[in-house]
């Protein structure tokens, strides 16, 4: 199997603050792999390091092979091929639906209007929000907006995918149509880097589980064997605050 990301011996600290420990571990072509753990283990900041919205202190994230942190690797052309969705969403307030996704694609990956409307129109009808193309995000409900924010990524045409928490922020009801739509993105073969503390969804839908404890994978496994059979003390701890 093809490694799409490689991440080797990963550190980053915020001044004194060690938030992550020699992090090792790959994702592979097609992959959805699924990040859980208690709130401050660092798995935003390690999905962050992914697309260089922070820096490492050391250590190399191999993507395609080719080490980012090199320093001779453009920033913006890297994060052109990841797909990131926040837990707040990040949509542009003063645009509509339809200009938010083509804004990225017409100004980054210089398409033209009538090329990025296409490709925004398909992944709008992915999410089911081609309906809603002039609406403005303050028109629409957090789960709308989340599926908006999907189609927007998916339009860049990203090969990987980056989650993080898309549905904390979401009123209960909102969070089935989200996790319903990442469903459907998983089983397209899209490889998917998500973190999350729906742990159904981790169950069910990822090809394999890292639980993160205090900046460090204390584990990782299938998700038969993170939720089944977990070797870690620390591992079944959490499990147990987190399922009912
Ligand atoms: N920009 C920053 N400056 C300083 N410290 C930071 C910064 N971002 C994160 N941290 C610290 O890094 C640690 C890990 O944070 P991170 O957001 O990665 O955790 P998390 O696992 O995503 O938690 P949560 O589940 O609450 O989202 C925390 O101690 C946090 O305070
Ligand atoms: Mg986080």
């Amino acid at each position: 199997m093809e490694k799409i990301i490689d991440i080797q011996h990963l550190n980053k600290s915020f001044g004194a603050n060690e938030v992550l420990k020699d992090i090792n571990f790959s994702v592979e072509k097609g992959e959805v792999v699924c990040i859980i753990g208690s709130s401050g283990s660092g798995k935003s900041t390690l999905l962050r390091c992914v697309n260089l919205l922070e820096k490492p202190s050391g250590g190399k994230i191999l993507y395609h092979g080719e080490n980012i942190l090199d320093g001779s690797h453009d920033v913006y052309t890297h994060r052109a091929k990841l797909g990131m969705v926040f837990q707040q969403f990040n949509l542009f307030n003063n645009m509509n639906v339809l200009d938010n996704c083509t804004v990225g694609q017409i100004k980054v990956l210089k398409r033209s209007k009538e090329e990025a409307e296409k490709m925004a129109m398909k992944y709008l009808e992915v999410v089911g929000m081609d309906q809603y193309i002039n609406a403005k995000p303050r028109q629409l409900s957090g789960g709308q907006k989340q599926r908006v924010a999907i189609a927007r990524a998916l339009s860049m045409e990203p090969d990987t995918m980056l989650f993080d928490e898309p549905t904390s922020a979401l009123d209960p009801e909102m969070v089935g149509d989200v996790l319903e739509v990442m469903k459907e993105l998983a089983d397209t073969g899209l490889t998917m880097l998500v973190v999350t503390h729906e742990m159904d969804f981790a169950r069910d839908v990822s090809d394999r589980v890292v639980f993160m404890d205090k900046g460090v994978i204390a584990e990782e496994g299938s998700p038969e064997d993170i939720f089944n059979n977990p070797k870690e003390e620390r591992t079944r701890e959490f499990l147990k605050r987190v399922l009912k």
